[in-house]
């Protein structure tokens, strides 16, 4: 084995304790769905996995690898996984994250478009894309599904961040030519959809990244430029473009889109109407739905994203993953940050939000079920599980390395836990903002906490 390959990459190992999810674990037998090994070998040649499994069964037969190319985080500290995936967030919204006292309609005209009307400007939208780059990686997500804003520039810096660390990234310019501000909206339907056509042909599918369209919701969308986003996304879904938007997240929206649409029969069948609900629409919130609506979903293939410290902020409607995921018709689901209406950056803290909403209406979910959709449901949501969301051979190496000493304290109650299962709960409950202490993006080691420079871009020299 040569350890430098001809793309210049070096192979390299990760060495630790490992866990991973081959199924989905609301439909299998639980302990069918996930492998945990406790003193693992992750190779990884060219930015994907080539191998993994226990140490001492596959450390000879790489070895020509040296000591000093495999990390090695030890099994008592820290926990192997796939890095995270944020189904839904804007990161134009970083600037007014936490911010008071409305519910969604009134905080968006308040607060949120009067942000991303500062997106005009090209340089503070590369400043924020940084930003939102290193927020995310430093939480251990990997792939985000992205809301740029209207303005072109907003979508080039978030992808041309994404290239640099060479994350896997899916973004969109927004389409909104009613019921905002001026300064945002789109100056005609036409024009607005040619633009995301133009940047579509720019970015999907540039080294890991991909293009979604995306109408904010139906409220600020002509019916005009519904129709023209749906045909946009239908002429390019099988290359694996997205569709992406809000839906059903707050009973005072869901009104307005029945005043807007009265001759829909749904929030959704207004989507419907316009070739939107396909194999990969992915819908943000889905909180107050219809058994209707949940069929109709599962029947196109559709995906769903759980936002839970965003519906708990806002006061929104309560997401119920038993609805979503009945074993009957189930329908892809994953976790979200959904920020700026989501109070923080971190998948395993929504996690633990997402826990506490489900109990509100006496439906527990383990943690097991909860680190399964923030990472291989996640890329399920995204079809995507061919490539990302699992450590097994074939995948893309992300990689996310969780701390269990992040805090004195918290080390000391993970003591406390029997076994990972357990440790894993503990650390969603717990909601600490630094749980993670590493992040991989295709094998490179683009995050670490304990380092001087803690983010750097890869290199392949
Ligand atoms: N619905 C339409 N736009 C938005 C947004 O920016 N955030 C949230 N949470 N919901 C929306
Ligand atoms: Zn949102």
């Amino acid at each position: 084995m040569n350890t430098i390959t001809p793309n210049g990459y070096k192979v390299t190992g990760i060495r630790g304790q490992i866990l991973t999810f081959k199924a989905d674990p609301f439909i299998c037998e639980p302990s069918q769905c996930y492998e945990y090994i406790e003193d693992g070998l992750i190779i990884v040649r060219d930015g994907k996995i080539v191998d993994v499994g226990p140490y001492t069964s596959i450390r000879a037969d790489y070895y020509m690898l040296e000591d000093k190319d495999i990390d090695v985080y030890d099994g008592a500290d820290s926990l192997i996984m796939p890095g995270f995936v944020d189904c839904h967030m804007h990161y134009v919204q970083l600037p007014m994250v936490g911010s008071y006292g409305d519910a969604l309609l009134d905080w968006l005209n308040r607060y949120t478009f009067p942000a991303e009307c500062m997106f005009v400007n090209d340089e503070f939208a590369e400043e924020v894309a940084q930003i939102a780059m290193k927020q995310m990686l430093e939480h251990g997500t990997t792939t985000a599904n992205i809301f740029a804003t209207t303005y072109p520039g907003s979508v080039d810096a978030i992808f041309s961040e994404s290239e640099r660390y060479n994350t896997r990234m899916i973004a969109g310019k927004v389409l909104q030519d009613c019921n905002v501000p001026e300064a945002l909206a789109d100056k005609s339907a036409e024009e607005s959809v040619a633009m995301s056509e133009q940047l579509l042909k720019k970015w999907h599918n540039r080294g890991r990244q991909l293009y979604a369209v995306i109408p904010r919701f139906a409220p600020t969308s002509t019916p005009e430029q519904l129709k023209l986003a749906g045909e946009l996304y239908q002429r390019y879904i099988d290359h694996g473009v997205y569709a992406h938007t809000h839906l059903c997240e707050n009973v005072n929206e869901i009104a307005w889109v029945s005043e807007l649409y009265p001759e829909s029969k749904s929030y959704l069948d207004v989507y419907d109407k316009y070739g939107l609900v396909d194999h990969h629409s992915v819908f943000a919130h889905c909180a107050i739905m219809g058994e209707d609506d949940w069929q109709r979903l599962h029947q196109a293939g559709s995906s769903v994203a759980h936002s839970p410290s965003s519906n708990l902020f806002l006061g929104s409607g309560q997401f119920k993953y038993w609805e979503a995921k009945d074993k009957k018709r189930p329908v892809f689901t994953g976790i979200a940050t959904d920020i700026g209406a989501g109070t923080n950056y971190s998948i395993i803290r929504q996690l633990g939000d997402a826990y506490k909403v489900a109990m509100i209406n006496t439906h527990p979910i383990d943690a097991l079920k909860s680190f399964y959709l923030a990472t291989r449901g996640g890329a399920e949501v995204l079809h995507l599980a061919d490539k990302i969301g699992s450590i097994a051979p074939g995948y893309e190496a992300d990689i996310a390395v969780l701390d269990f000493k992040a805090t004195e304290y918290q080390g000391w109650r993970l003591a406390f836990s029997d076994d990972i299962i357990e440790k894993l709960f503990v650390i969603m409950t717990l909601g600490l903002d630094n749980t993670n202490r590493a992040t991989y993006v295709a094998g490179h080691k683009v995050y670490d906490r304990y380092r001087d420079k803690q983010f750097v871009y890869p290199t392949w020299s």
